[in-house]
C-alpha cells in the first residue's frame, strides 16, 4: 500500500483525529484497550526480517482473531468510526495516534507524534507478542527481536498501570492497579509492594522483579515518577515507529512549521527588546 503523503491538510486531519480521539476515549473510558491496540499492531515487528510493526495489519480478521489479541476487535471498532471522519489518515498512523492519546488523556506523558505510516494487510503469523505465562528471558526474547532494550521493557511493562485482564479474552483477571484509568508510575509501587488483594500480577510482571537488570529500573521509576514518565515517553515513540522512517514529506512540513515558529519567536524577541529600550531611553530623557 503507499505511503500518505504527509502535508498541510494531512496534519490538519492528524490533529482533528486527536481531539475526535480525546473526545472519544474520555467518553467511553476504553484508554487502557486503545493503548493495548496500539502496542498489539506494533509489538509484532521484526528487525531481522523488517516484517510487523506498526502499518495497521491488526484491522484484519486473520491477526485479530490471533488469541492474544483477544478483545480488540472493539477497539478496532471504535477507531473505525474515527476512521470514517478522515479517511485520509492511515490505519496505522490512527492506532498510534490513539494509543498517545489514550496516554495523554489519562494523564500520563506526551509522547511525541510523527505521522506517515503506511498501511499493510500482511499480517503476521501467530506468536510475535509475548506470553504472560513465562519469564525474563521469554522477555527478552520477544523484545530484543523488535529491537528494544532491557530499559524498554520495563518502562513499556508499565503501560499496565492503565486497564486490566478480563478471564474471557486472556484467562488472567483484574487490575494491576486501584485506579485503572489513571497513568502514574503505581505499577511499578505495586509491583514492589507484593501481592495485593484483589490486583493482579502476571508472571512476567513479576520477571521484572527477580531479574537484576529489570529490577533496578522497577526500583528507579517506583521511587521517581518522573524518570518513569520520561522513559516511558522515549520508549513508547521507539515502539510505535518500529520499522518506521519517516517520509521526507512529513520532516518537511514539520521544519517548516517550526521554521515558522522560530520566525515568530524572533519576532516576539524583537518587539520586547524594542519596548525596554523605548523604555530605558524615556527614563534617560527625563533623568537629563
Ligand atoms: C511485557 C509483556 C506483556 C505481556 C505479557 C502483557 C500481557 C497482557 C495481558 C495478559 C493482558 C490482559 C488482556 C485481557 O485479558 O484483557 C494485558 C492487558 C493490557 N496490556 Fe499488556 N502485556 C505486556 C506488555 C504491555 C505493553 C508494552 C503495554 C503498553 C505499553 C501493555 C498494555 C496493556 C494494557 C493497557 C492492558 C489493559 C487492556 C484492557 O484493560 O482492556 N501491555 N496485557
Amino acid at each position: 500500500m503507499a505511503l500518505p503523503v504527509v502535508d498541510t491538510d494531512y496534519l490538519k486531519e492528524i490533529d482533528k483525529a486527536r481531539r475526535d480521539l480525546r473526545a472519544l476515549i474520555s467518553s467511553k473510558n476504553c484508554a487502557p484497550i486503545m493503548l493495548r491496540l496500539a502496542w498489539h499492531d506494533a509489538g509484532t515487528y521484526d528487525k531481522n526480517t523488517k516484517t510487523g510493526g506498526p502499518n495497521g495489519s491488526i484491522r484484519m480478521e486473520e491477526e485479530y482473531s490471533h488469541g492474544s489479541n483477544n478483545g480488540l476487535k472493539k477497539a478496532i471498532d471504535f477507531c473505525e468510526d474515527v476512521k470514517a471522519k478522515h479517511p485520509k489518515i492511515t490505519y496505522a498512523d490512527l492506532y498510534q495516534l490513539a494509543g498517545v492519546v489514550a496516554v495523554e488523556v489519562t494523564g500520563g506523558p506526551t509522547v511525541d507524534f510523527v505521522p506517515g505510516r503506511k498501511d499493510s494487510k500482511i499480517s503476521p503469523k501467530e506468536g510475535r507478542l509475548p506470553d504472560a505465562k513465562q519469564g525474563a528471558f521469554h522477555l527478552r526474547d520477544i523484545f530484543y527481536r523488535m529491537g528494544l532494550s532491557d530499559k524498554d521493557i520495563v518502562a513499556l511493562s508499565g503501560g499496565h498501570t492503565l486497564g486490566r485482564a478480563h478471564p474471557e479474552r486472556s484467562g488472567f483477571d483484574g487490575p494491576w492497579t486501584k485506579e485503572p484509568l489513571k497513568f502514574d508510575n503505581s505499577y511499578f509501587l505495586e509491583l514492589l509492594q507484593g501481592e495485593s488483594e484483589g490486583l493482579l500480577k502476571l508472571p512476567t510482571d513479576v520477571a521484572l522483579m527477580d531479574d537484576p537488570e529489570f529490577h533496578r529500573y522497577v526500583e528507579l521509576y517506583a521511587k521517581d515518577e518522573d524518570a518513569f514518565f520520561r522513559d516511558y515517553a522515549e520508549s513508547h515513540k521507539k515502539l510505535s515507529e518500529l520499522g518506521f522512517t519517516p517520509p521526507s514529506s512529513a520532516s518537511k512540513v514539520i521544519s517548516k512549521d517550526s521554521t515558522v515558529l522560530a520566525q515568530s519567536a524572533f519576532g516576539v524577541a524583537v518587539a520586547a527588546a524594542v519596548v525596554i529600550l523605548s523604555y530605558f531611553y524615556e527614563v534617560r530623557k527625563r533623568m537629563k
